[in-house]
């Protein structure tokens, strides 16, 4: 999604915007714009295409001297990407400049209303209605001319706003859309996450909806919509500036596939306390955990295929009936949620605007909501009644890896509480799960050396057009997952199916040569799965097999073989998952295309 960064302080603002906004390129953008203050006028250069059109059209910032400043990353909603469309934009006197992320959902609306009373507008985006309607109301004092706009738009929105008449002056809002404020000895800065201002400084403020602040050289001054002033504590990001740095790989997404044996360590290995499983973060005393009835899951893209995964094991060890739902579908379908009703909504980023709309929906419908977050202050992370943290650190790559793999171990502890707590599972199974758990993030590092080999494979499939994606029970959740992990970045188009449904029409697909990768890692299917592998294989399928190491006599049915190490069968989609990100981030990276910003996506989808 869109990006902002904004600046006022003792140093040329436009460097450091133009850098802020490269670390904000990961969220997807399709033009970038900054405007700056340069001691006499605001002046403005945006450009469709990469940011580094905009470092070359500026010689990275040199041309536009000033010391304070706005600037924009964005992803076309309203409009298709354009310098024009690209933010900031102006009033047409250009004395109010504005960058905003978010959808302002009436401003058909108010362009209507404005254009009769005379403004012309130059571009098709909703943000520009902001620019025209702040001129309307501003007389002088930029706070009362926000707070009116405000009142008057629906929707979401960041905002980064310079007004000429307060030339040392940054302003900006939010609502659903997320905005820190950030302050070192020689500056303030606004941006909407934290890799952006994470070179200058570690304070920031998080700002919540409905919230107005004002930065200058002297103050960080928050109102709320009525203008009164607010009190707020700053707190300190204890991320490690590394950690969002390539470090020596050639993408993130491969740093990151390779951070997974730490990532899911370090969300695990605290919760392990002795022969249990401490998660006093739920906030559910042991009676509450028995006395729910029933789970509803809720959360989109990968975080809902960890959540399907999330359905087999909750159900398989703690015996509780868990619904699965998209947050987009769920929070429209008038779901049924009883007060023994737990919600879990799962998201990285914190900041899906469906998820979050769906925590609303279930909160409001008096169900206690777990959020399973990666994002540490996040909007669904403060909003959740409670926060299972998942501790990944900072995913950059738009395709999440380490992330997902944190959800579903976060989910596996959760499992295992209930199951505890419930009485649905032996003590020594448990000991034994909890052994298993333990020995995963190993395990992973043990499948990351077999990535050459996968490598090889990958390159044999970089022409290939289809590729389906077959599993039962878990196997299909894993499918799911490296499905959608292959599309998105590969641009191939190919399917996740429960293998025993393809010969209910899919398998008509199936011609020579067809790739097929077949999930087999469930011992209680596998005899199943062998079957869909022979009925595909008949149909001219090149079959690619994933499955335990001691069953070698796959070799008999599948055309290539991939093996994962013993686990529990609850927890192969751990494993299984790895060399299938690794196989997905090979042909990306074969077809020469953009694997850490595939087209058209953002990494946290804040609009519906
Ligand atoms: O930040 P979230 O976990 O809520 O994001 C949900 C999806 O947008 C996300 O998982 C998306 O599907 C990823 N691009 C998949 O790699």
């Amino acid at each position: 999604m869109c990006g902002i960064v904004g600046y006022i302080g003792q140093e040329p603002a436009a460097p450091i915007l133009l850098d802020g906004l490269s670390k904000l390129e990961y969220r997807g953008y399709d033009s970038a714009g900054i405007a700056v203050f340069d001691g006499a006028s605001i002046r403005m250069e945006k450009t469709v295409g990469r940011l580094r059109v905009l470092q070359e059209l500026t010689q990275n910032g040199e041309t536009m001297p000033g010391f304070c400043g706005i600037g924009h990353t964005r992803w076309a909603t309203h409009g298709c990407p354009s310098d024009t469309n690209a933010h900031p934009h102006m009033n047409r006197e250009h004395t109010i400049a504005v960058v905003h992320n978010g959808i302002i959902e009436n401003y058909a609306k108010l362009k209507a209303a404005l254009q009769k009373k005379g403004y012309e507008f130059v571009s098709e985006t909703d943000t520009e209605v902001l620019a025209h309607l702040l001129t309307e109301y501003y007389r002088g004092d930029p706070i009362k001319a926000i707070e009116k706009v405000l009142s008057r738009v629906e929707g979401s929105y960041a905002l980064g706003i310079m007004f000429l008449d307060h030339p040392h002056h940054i302003y900006a809002a939010r609502k659903d859309s997320p905005l820190i404020v950030g302050f070192s000895g020689t500056g303030k800065f606004i941006a909407s996450d934290v890799p952006a201002i994470l070179k200058h400084t570690r304070t920031v403020y998080y700002m919540e909806n409905e919230e107005i602040v004002s930065l200058s050289m002297e103050h960080i001054r928050f109102y709320n919509l009525d203008g009164e002033p607010l009190e707020k504590q700053p707190v300190t990001i204890n991320w490690d500036i590394h950690a969002a740095e390539k470090g020596g790989f050639p993408h993130f997404m491969l740093k990151e596939i390779y951070e997974q044996p730490k990532a899911i360590r370090d969300t695990i290995s605290p919760r392990i306390q002795g022969d249990d499983v401490a998660l006093e973060e739920l906030g559910l005393s042991d009676e509450q955990i028995r006395s729910i009835r029933k789970i509803n899951i809720v959360a989109c893209g990968s975080a809902y295929h960890a959540g399907v995964t999330g359905k087999y094991v909750l159900e398989g060890l703690a015996r509780i009936p868990v619904e699965v739902d998209l947050a987009s579908e769920f929070r429209y379908r008038d779901p049924i949620l009883e007060a023994d009703t737990l919600v879990i909504v799962i998201s990285q980023s914190g900041e899906t605007a469906d998820s979050l709309a769906a925590l609303r929906e279930a909160k409001g419908r008096g169900a206690k909501v777990l959020g399973i977050v990666n994002v540490v202050g996040s909007s669904i992370a403060r909003e959740a009644d409670n926060v299972l943290y998942t501790w990944a650190g900072p995913e950059i790559s738009v395709a999440t890896t380490k992330a997902y793999s944190c959800q579903i171990a976060a989910l596996y502890l959760l499992a295992l509480k209930f199951a505890k707590v419930r009485g649905q599972i032996d003590p020594s199974d448990f000991s034994q799960m909890l052994q298993d758990l333990r020995n995963l993030p190993e395990q992973v590092e043990q499948l990351l050396g077999q990535k050459e080999q996968i490598q090889f494979f990958a390159n044999r499939f970089l022409a290939t057009e289809h590729v389906f994606f077959i599993g039962r029970g878990i196997d299909y959740a894993i499918s799911l997952e490296a499905s959608l992990k292959l599309k998105e970045i590969s641009y191939i188009h190919s399917e996740a199916y429960a293998a025993g449904e393809l010969k209910h029409g899919t398998i008509s697909l199936i011609e020579n040569g067809t790739l097929v990768v077949a999930l087999a890692t469930q011992e209680n299917l596998y005899p199943k799965t062998i079957s869909n592998i022979v009925e595909v294989k008949s149909r001219g399928a090149f079959v690619m097999a994933l499955t335990n190491e001691d069953h070698k006599e796959m070799e008999h049915t599948a055309d290539y073989v991939l093996y994962i190490p013993k686990t529990n069968r609850f927890f192969t989609n751990s494993l299984a998952i790895v060399p299938l990100q690794l196989f997905a981030y090979y042909i990306s990276l074969g077809r020469g295309l953009d694997v850490d910003k595939p087209r058209n996506l953002a990494k946290s989808v804040t609009v519906e």
